[in-house]
């Protein structure tokens, strides 16, 4: 295991996996740093105690500042729900490419990114195409690296739940891919650990393998209501993923063309971590009731 002398800075700070990131790394006592692009954002990540610097990987001019101290990046930054009139070849890859070429300009020693599991097999999805062209990108640069390869996370289970919640939960095809969705909390620490190891990349997903069945399933357990599932056999759904291509744009479409690729294959990873999909469930119930 190598040593992190310097500071690890932390792109994608201000999102559900690098919030988690951000906590392990001080629950490690490491040395963080955050990247971040408004002063309000730096401002709540100060008030958690955070240190934050402020800089738009979509704007090279604006990082020249944010690396005095770093020897490690962390970047979990793409587009998933921001509308910011960005598409994913803006930010998946060519932010990401700024923020990897400002960072070696100055001698950081290693990067480390989140594409997706299996990725390199769906780059007809235009958001894994973008990640993964940046993976190659990275790879091709003389710098240390490595990739984490995640499953579903928890935070996008949460759309299962709501559908649940409506009353029914809408599958594309027959609800039998399989997927190990994995926390926040046990992803950080693969990926701070894959900070300190030589591995070039790491699969990982949650510690239990489900169906898509199983877990709309699941979200009507927890709500204690009959489970009501109605399938969109994968013919149909791709035919209006086609025809909204032509009048959507790419960010909106992106998420359902993502889902229905991990509908359509098995998304299940390496099993790791503790926490379940069960109690996640069961703390959006609590939360909601409040
Ligand atoms: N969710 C999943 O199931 C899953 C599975 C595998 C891989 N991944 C990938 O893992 C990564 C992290 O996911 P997440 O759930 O943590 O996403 P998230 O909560 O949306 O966080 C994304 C981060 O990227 C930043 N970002 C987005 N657009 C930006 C832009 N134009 N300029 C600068 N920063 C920008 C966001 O900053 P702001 O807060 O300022 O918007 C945020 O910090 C994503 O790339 C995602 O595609 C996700």
């Amino acid at each position: 295991m190598n040593s992190i002398q310097g500071k690890i800075l932390i792109a994608g700070a201000t999102g559900y996996l690098g919030r988690h990131v951000l906590a392990e790394l001080k629950s490690r006592n490491l040395s963080a740093v955050a990247l971040v692009r408004t002063a309000s954002q730096a401002k709540s990540l100060e008030d958690e105690g955070f240190e934050a610097r402020i800089g738009q990987v979509t704007s090279p001019d604006t990082l020249r500042d944010v690396f005095e101290g770093v020897e490690v990046v962390f970047s979990s930054i793409g587009i998933t729900r921001q509308k910011d009139g960005l598409t994913y070849d803006d930010v998946d890859y060519q932010g990401n490419l700024n923020l990897l070429r400002a960072a070696k300009a100055v001698g950081v020693r290693k990067f480390g990114y989140t594409s997706v599991y299996r990725g390199d097999g769906f780059r007809h999805v235009k958001i894994i195409d973008a990640k993964e062209r940046f993976v190659d990108a990275l790879r091709a640069e003389a710098i240390e690296s490595c990739v984490v390869r995640p499953t579903g996370f928890f935070s996008d289970m949460a759309d299962f739940f709501s559908m649940a919640k409506q009353g029914r939960v809408f599958l594309f095809g027959n609800g039998e891919a399989k997927l190990n969705p994995i926390a926040g909390e046990d992803l950080a620490k693969v990926c701070v650990d894959s900070l300190f190891d030589n591995s070039l990349e790491v699969n990982v997903g949650g510690p239990q393998t489900y169906t898509q069945n199983d877990i709309a399933r699941l979200a009507f357990k927890v709500l204690g209501t009959r489970p009501v599932i109605t399938h969109i056999p994968m013919r149909v759904a791709k035919f209006l993923l086609g025809f909204s291509k032509l009048f959507v744009k790419q960010t909106d479409y992106g998420p359902i063309e993502m889902y229905m690729t991990v509908s359509d294959h098995s998304m299940a990873a390496p099993e790791y971590g503790i926490r379940t999909l069960e109690d996640h469930f069961l703390s959006i119930k609590n939360d909601a009731e409040k």
